[in-house]
């Protein structure tokens, strides 16, 4: 969580670090803070809220001069959102300044030890604590803020991405990562330092993607030292040419990032078939699985780990690959895998499904299943990024920058990738015939025109926002392959609207659920033709006895539905294992809409953050 930049160069820092943070707000958004080196002196300004709010209170602060600078967009961890506890942090004689994004687990026993010599704190920070644990390091060495830096890092458990300065030694800034990412852009004679690589996408095409454990002492118009912090050791870093564009990180005429992203849905899966989708010659290719076939057909089960979205879409998977491969698939909450001692053997092949590649739970699920020896397959979204890094193979979903905090066009692109994974292990097992096996990869190649179609429900779609806004709760039901399609329309209404929202497999309704049923309630029930559609009519007349608002999301052409729900939505039809894919897309939309009407911040709901690097 939390995002970070900085620049040390020849031109003025503070518009690059301005916009890199507006760029990394998707990280957190509830203070944020910048520092920057005059040629004299630090200028420092921080606030509670957002990046817009710092550049308010900067025009009247403070003077923005200087070539050298670093900003911090936070994500509260140690300490609630104050201007306090906002980053950059100084140390106690004010030489350093630092920003970090990650948490210093031991920052309790290191803070007492300081105080003890002396050393006073105003936030209640852990970044507080590193920064002045450099201080003390860097005076009573005598050492140079590089490896003053470096053996306070050895002192320290936790996760990090830090930069930090020295106003004695104004040429040079100190990063350093574990567990968080950092990126350093490489200019003519000028550097960027980010989170990730959108706040420098218009100076450079060249970065460095420091690896766990690494630092790197950055100086005006030197080469990049990069080292590791445990042994010192240098290494030569990989200057890798990246592939972003401008136009991906920017909204491109919508009014929210999520819209957008709703949007690049047809031409997000169009990407993820790219190469890999082969209908005319009947074939799937996936590098990732080709090359570990022998593992594959060998695994005596597949346990998909993933945390909210990603978890979701891993739920899609298990019917999915339980129903045309035939493998047992079990589906865990990283978060609650990493921590019961699972039982995992060496036949088991474990899937970590994660959008940004970063979060921390599904990273220490991957750990976990790795030392017990099981094979781990990643599928992640951002490329380079540590789960992509970390995993034994896997499968880029291809989706490109995804900025709106609601997980839209990375959740249809997991459950694309993940069904080209099934269908490849199908044909692979032989559970298939290679008349199925066609007809499934014919049908597949018309789901981006079926997305572009069910997205032409937007009006409609929200003229049913607009009746329903004001709701205080709701209900989502599905069955089969769009069950865990419920739970996610459930997800994304709270994330973004803040109305209580539940999914729930339609036949558990009586046993539960049913007792909330009256009129004020709205239900969304996905009811397509395939699968268990008479079974989900009758749920649908059980709500409607109790009075409850039905909202169907039904299959084009449907009658049956139409005649009990109060409103319909249509989505084009398609095999009942690719419904997900279609179904999904007016729920994305009626949460949207629902959130612009109750005027919520629907790209950074409260409380959220893109990539929840803590645990
Ligand atoms: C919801 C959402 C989150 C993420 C979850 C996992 O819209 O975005 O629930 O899905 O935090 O994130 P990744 O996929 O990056 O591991």
């Amino acid at each position: 969580m939390c995002g970070i930049v900085g620049y040390i160069g020849h031109r003025e820092a503070y518009p690059i670090i301005i916009k890199g943070l507006q760029r990394l707000e998707y990280r957190g958004y509830d203070s944020a803070g910048i520092a920057l080196y005059d040629g004299n002196a630090i200028k420092l300004s921080k606030t509670k809220g957002k990046v817009s709010d710092l550049k308010n209170k900067i025009e009247n602060e403070i003077s923005t001069d200087g070539t050298l600078g670093i900003g911090h967009t936070r994500w509260a961890t140690h300490g609630v959102p104050n201007d306090v506890n906002s980053h950059p942090h100084y140390s106690n004689s004010g030489d350093l300044v630092i920003i970090h994004n990650g948490i210093i687990e031991n920052y309790d026993s290191l803070k007492k030890e300081l105080i003890k010599r002396g050393y006073t704190f105003h936030s209640d920070t852990d970044t507080e604590v590193l920064v002045n644990l450099i201080e003390e390091v860097q005076k009573n060495d005598n050492l140079k803020l590089g490896k003053a830096v470096q053996v306070a890092l050895n002192q320290v458990v936790g996760a990090y991405a830090i930069a930090v300065f020295d106003k004695n030694k104004p040429n040079e800034i100190v990063v350093a990562k574990l567990g968080s990412p950092l990126a350093i852009g490489i200019g003519d004679d000028e550097f960027f330092i980010a989170s990730d690589a959108s706040p420098f996408i218009e100076y450079t095409k060249n970065a460095i993607y420091l690896e766990d454990e690494e630092m790197a002492i950055i100086r005006r118009g030197k080469k990049i030292k990069v080292r590791k912090i445990k042994n010192d050791v240098l290494v030569d870093p990989y200057v890798q040419e990246l592939q972003l564009n401008l136009e991906q990180i920017e909204k491109g005429g919508y009014d929210h990032f999520m819209l957008k992203e709703i949007y690049e849905q047809p031409s997000a899966i169009l990407d993820t078939f790219r190469g890999r989708l082969l209908s005319n010659e009947g074939m799937i290719k996936l590098a990732g699985v080709e090359d570990n076939m022998k593992k594959f057909l060998a695994a005596d089960r597949i346990i998909i780990v993933a945390c909210g979205t990603s978890w979701h879409a891993g739920l899609v998977a298990e019917y999915i690959f339980e129903d045309l491969a035939r493998i047992p698939v079990e589906v865990e909450y990283a978060s609650e895998f990493r921590y019961r001692n699972p039982v995992i053997t060496e036949k088991d092949i474990v899937i970590a499904i994660s959008q940004s590649g970063e979060t921390a739970d599904t990273l220490a699920a991957i750990k976990l299943a790795k030392s017990k020896g099981a094979f781990v397959f990643g599928v992640c979204n951002v490329v380079g990024s540590t789960i992509a890094r970390e995993t034994d193979a896997g499968a880029y979903t291809h989706a490109g920058p995804e900025i709106g905090v609601a997980s839209t066009k990375a959740f249809t692109t997991q459950i694309t990738v993940l069904t080209l994974m099934a269908l490849r292990l199908a044909r692979a097992k032989g559970t298939m015939s290679s008349s199925e096996f066609r007809h499934h990869l014919i049908e597949l190649e018309t789901i981006p025109g079926k997305v572009e179609e069910a997205l032409k429900s937007d009006a409609y779609v929200k003229t049913v926002a607009e009746i329903y806004k004001d709701s205080k709760n709701c209900l989502y039901l599905g069955r089969g392959f769009n069950f865990p399609v419920a739970l996610e329309g459930a997800l994304k209404l709270k994330e973004i609207s803040y109305i209580h929202a539940e999914g729930y497999p339609a036949a558990e309704m009586k046993h539960g659920p049913i007792a909330l049923i009256d009129e004020h309630m709205p239900v969304i029930v996905i009811a397509t033709k395939m699968g268990h559609y008479d079974k989900v009519v009758s749920n649908i007349q059980e709500i409607k006895a109790r009075k409850g608002k039905i909202i169907g999301i039904v299959t084009k052409g449907d009658t049956s539905v139409k005649e009990l729900a109060d409103h319909v939505i249509e989505v084009p039809e398609t095999l009942e294992c690719l419904t997900p894919l279609l179904t999904t897309i007016p729920l994305q939309l009626l949460s949207y809409h629902i959130a612009v009407m109750l005027e919520k911040n629907v790209d950074q709901p409260r409380n959220l953050a893109k990539s929840v690097t803590v645990e």
